[in-house]
């Protein structure tokens, strides 16, 4: 395997591997080293069908249903659509955040199968690496992060954004971390997204609103803190949502742009970090 950073501190691009093969253990400890420690892969160059997508995903942890799946008994549960057209009233995913933080697990990884790029170019995605949005808070910030929680709201982005319509009782919501252990490299990250994150729990909802928006503001803000991926059609891109957060780009309408996203669950609920611990 080739691999080549994308930035010094997030995302690689790795060629010389076919994942529509089954990996050997080898490769696959290769590049679960690679991904834990860059962020981000991009595979460019695969030719990969629906089960050979679900086949390398399923290498990294059971794959989720997406909880937007209730709607759609027709399709498989397990691949998540990514179609934006000039009929589309709004593109997945075209602000920051991490994939679906109300569930209690959510999912550790995404694996995004690009068919599709738009002719007009555009259609990036950027990623941010939340381990250097923590390492970049103030000493004070960080205490004060240290040791809350924030409640994350599936309805925020389905129901407020997209305008789906909930499953009974709701989609999820969960409590998280707000500086969470990454459980593979033991390092703390910022754990709240402006997609998903309703409140930090026990502020008054002022706090918590300047507080969450001064943190998206920050990293909005903060260029370096990003990578950025440029499809072509049969590039793969794999993410850890542990430590990233992630922006598709809507800046080619009335163009198209279609992809395929197989995630996996995260094995444990995230953890808050204890510094010293
Ligand atoms: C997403 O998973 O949020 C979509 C990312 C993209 O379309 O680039």
């Amino acid at each position: 395997m080739e691999v080549q950073t994308l930035t010094p501190h997030l995302g690689a691009k790795v060629q010389g591997i076919d994942l529509s093969k089954s990996l050997t253990d080898d490769q696959f400890s290769e590049l679960k080293a690679l991904i834990v420690r860059y962020g981000v892969l991009v595979f460019p160059g695969q030719k990969l069908s629906q089960d050979d997508h679900k086949r390398f995903a399923a290498m990294f942890g059971d794959l989720h249903v997406h909880p937007m799946h209730h709607t759609r008994p027709d399709i498989d549960p397990h691949i998540l659509t990514v179609k934006t057209d000039k009929n589309s009233a709004y593109t997945a995913g075209n602000g920051w955040h991490t994939d679906v933080t109300c569930d209690e697990r959510p999912p550790a990884f995404s694996a995004l199968y690009m068919k599709e790029v738009p002719e007009c170019g555009g259609g990036d995605t950027l990623f941010a690496n939340m381990y250097l949005a923590y390492e970049l808070l103030s000493d004070a910030m960080k205490d004060f992060l240290g040791g809350l929680t924030a409640t994350h709201d599936g309805g925020l982005p389905y129901v407020g954004a997209y305008k789906s319509t909930p499953p009974e009782g709701g989609y999820p919501v969960s409590k998280h971390p707000v500086i969470a252990k990454h459980p593979e490299s033991g390092k703390p990250v910022l754990y709240v997204n402006s997609g998903f994150t309703a409140r930090i729990d026990g502020l008054n909802p002022l706090e918590s609103r300047s507080i969450l928006d001064m943190l998206y503001r920050f990293i909005e803000s903060t260029p370096r803190l990003t990578a950025r991926v440029v499809w072509e059609p049969g590039m793969l891109t794999l993410w850890d949502n542990r430590c990233t957060q992630h922006h598709a780009i809507w800046d080619y309408y009335p163009h198209s742009r279609y992809g395929e996203r197989v995630s996996v669950v995260a094995e444990h609920r995230p953890e808050a970090f204890v510094s010293g611990g």
